[in-house]
């Protein structure tokens, strides 16, 4: 039986006066009781409601550069100073017209970070390119310094994901990358609007892409979008893409490329009109968005950061886009406790939202990446070599990452509160009480 006695109120424990009661988990009152979820997004809107609307009743396919389709491409081009913008049916296929824009393919080796969402590399594994593993530093971004190690002759290209929304530290990668004459791109899907000292994400290297899925800061419930300065890798990623009318009106006829402008490379990866119209919908509260998500993520950083055990996310000198806030849980400074313990303890308060993400997950642990030769062979005849490197700090990352939401509107201050309250009453537990959860773990 696990022990179900109150606990002695300490002083410490005091907030405004009121002693902490006991936790859910030990017998005591949650600090939620309303079922979840308690995060909804998007939010739709009436003016969402109407936008789509407004485009059923225009169309609903677009063949070209038109319409709400060039609406959003130019806005979200000129938003970061980009020439060229081109949409997709989702943040995986953007992302293979990104590697497709650069004309990778076998023999060709790419930098990429372990720790991301697979789909930042998974499109790679089309091209027959090979991708190289790098770990990823403290804040679960990939390591600049390992980046350096992983350079060989046949290196093409690094591709940076910025994790849960905290741009990666853009300078150095650049210089890197200059240094060594390799492309750079960016998987943003989790950072929209995210800056790095002023600067966009997007940006920095040659060409960039977002998801617009459903759970993404701009979305049109499925959906993704490509940025590029470079004439070439568009034209590349159009044509791999998309046929017919949009790349005649695009590619100049006397360009080599032109003659493939009918059929496009062979595959069709066009937007539907009804998820631009949300996504474009979307776009126009950005900014306002991301402010109140910053207040919202400093006062979960202020109330969190009191505990040794609980490492927040750390973002100076950067705008985050607050995909999400992730901590990790630092089991050394948690006297015992587990994070496993620490999460059971946290949603018993009902506060379902907080998640240990397990599918974003460090990709050197995947089949399609250490095993292609089984998938594909016709494009990986031999056995890659990533399966023998190991890579501590990923692994360390996911295994205590603890994921909670960002609100996005004023309305929403109640249940960040709520939240905060939830897990600041579990964590005083662990700093003051421990052994009343122990008693759990030591009963079970
Ligand atoms: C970092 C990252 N890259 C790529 C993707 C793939 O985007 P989509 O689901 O739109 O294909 C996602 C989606 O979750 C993601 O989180």
């Amino acid at each position: 039986m696990s022990s179900r006695r109150i606990p002695k109120v300490d002083p410490r424990n005091q907030r405004g006066g009121i002693a902490m009661t006991q936790l859910a988990i030990l017998g005591g009152s949650k600090t939620i009781n309303t079922k979840g979820p308690h995060f909804v997004w998007p939010r739709i809107t009436e003016a969402v409601e109407q936008v789509v609307i407004r485009q059923l009743h225009a169309t609903i396919s677009i063949y070209d550069r038109s319409g709400v389709i060039e609406e959003f491409e130019t806005t979200f081009a000129s938003y970061h100073g980009r020439r060229y913008a081109l949409l997709s049916n989702s943040g995986t296929s953007a992302i293979y017209s990104m590697y497709e824009g650069l004309g990778l393919g076998p023999g060709d080796e790419v930098i990429c970070p372990t720790y991301t969402f697979f789909a930042t590399v998974s499109p790679l594994m089309h091209t027959g390119a090979t991708p190289v593993f790098c770990d990823c530093g403290p804040d679960g971004n990939i390591s600049v310094a390992e980046i350096e190690k992983r350079i060989t002759p046949r290196t093409k290209a690094v591709v940076v994901t910025h994790m849960w929304g905290v741009p990666c530290d853009m300078e150095a990668i650049v210089s890197i990358c200059r240094r060594h004459n390799l492309r750079l791109l960016e998987d943003c899907s989790h950072a929209h609007g995210a800056k790095v000292n002023g600067k966009l994400v997007g940006t920095f290297g040659d060409a960039a892409a977002w998801s617009l899925q459903a759970q993404k800061t701009i979305t049109g419930g499925e959906g993704g979008i490509m940025l590029t300065d470079n004439e070439e890798v568009y034209y590349r990623a159009l044509l791999q893409g998309r046929y017919n009318k949009r790349c005649k009106q695009e590619i100049p006829v006397d360009h080599p490329l032109a003659i493939f402008s009918t059929t496009g490379f062979g595959l069709k990866f066009r937007a539907h009109p009804l998820a631009v119209a949300i996504a474009h919908e979307q776009l126009s509260h950005l900014e306002e968005w991301l402010a109140q998500r910053q207040s919202y993520a400093e006062k979960m950083t202020a109330a969190f950061s009191q505990f040794p055990f609980l490492k927040t996310p750390q973002v100076s000198g950067k705008r985050a886009g607050w995909y999400a806030y992730v901590m990790q849980f630092d089991a050394s400074h948690s006297n015992g406790i587990s994070v496993d313990l620490f999460t059971k303890a946290v949603l018993a308060e009902g506060l379902v939202e907080l998640d240990r993400p397990r599918s974003t997950m460090p990709l050197h642990r995947l089949p399609l990446f250490t095993e292609p030769e089984k998938a594909l062979p016709r494009l990986y005849p031999h056995p890659v070599k990533q399966k023998q490197q190991s890579f501590p700090a990923a692994d360390y990352f996911y295994e205590n990452a603890l994921k909670l939401p960002v609100w996005s509107f004023p309305d929403e201050e109640d249940m960040v509160n709520l939240y905060i309250e939830g897990i600041v009453k579990v964590a005083l537990v662990i700093r003051d009480n421990p052994e009343l959860l122990l008693a759990i773990e030591t009963n079970k």
